[in-house]
């Protein structure tokens, strides 16, 4: 018989495990990750849980922002053909560097996570998708300015000392360094990226400090 203690008012929705488990660092036993590229996970993990505490988010939203760092790439080192074999004709499309993400969105969905924002981050953490949740956005920031990323280094470190207090502006100035990037290597401009951007830029100007970092945090 279940316990007459537990709470069936709590108002926050309950997580689900794998989601609560990399919350907690846990790598699911699905990943195909090499070291460097769970460290890198880790990292984004660490910074997410630190912009959430800051931000202070409701406890259950900080796991949700942890277990995204740990999730986002764990398919990352699967080979290409794998991945495509389980993505929807839609995706399908993309280039190989651009698989993982829907891949373990996807692997997600398949054990049982119905937590569309959440599924969406990781989905799109590399692409960039104009309906990105506050989680989403924080994701696509920590993804590219980790302290481990090797390129840019200065720039990087400016903008994670501006962080989370300024999270509309970097946010905005990472979604635009991506942009030049793919523009200066004369890549494909994708429409889920252009949309980002837009919404972006008809929102701003932003209200300015923590309360505008945790208004976008939350939405
Ligand atoms: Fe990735
Ligand atoms: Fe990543």
């Amino acid at each position: 018989m279940p316990s007459s203690k537990t709470s069936p008012s709590d108002s926050a929705p309950a997580l689900h495990p794998q989601i609560e488990a990399a919350g907690r660092g846990e790598i699911p036993p699905w990943a195909r990750v090499s070291r460097g590229r769970r460290e890198h996970m880790e990292r984004v993990a660490r910074l997410l849980g630190k912009w959430a505490r800051s931000l202070k988010l409701p406890p259950e939203q900080a796991v949700r922002w942890r277990a995204a760092g740990i999730l986002h790439d764990a398919l990352k080192n699967e080979r290409p053909e794998v991945l495509r074999r389980t993505l929807v004709p839609e995706l399908d499309r993309l280039p190989d560097a651009l698989l993982h993400g829907p891949a373990a969105a996807r692997r997600l969905e398949e054990e049982g996570v119905d937590d569309e924002d959440f599924l969406r981050a990781v989905a799109f953490h590399t692409l960039g998708h104009p309906e990105l949740c506050g989680l989403g956005r924080a994701l696509v920031v920590a993804d590219y300015i980790e302290p481990g990323r090797r390129d840019r280094k200065k720039w990087k470190k400016s903008r994670r000392s501006r962080m989370p207090q300024e999270f509309p502006v970097v946010l905005r100035d990472v979604v635009r360094a991506r942009i030049q990037g793919t523009l200066g290597r004369d890549r494909t401009l994708h429409p889920e990226t252009v949309g980002l951007w837009n919404v972006l830029a008809e929102e701003s100007p932003w209200e300015p400090g923590t309360a505008g970092a945790r208004k976008m945090a939350l939405r």
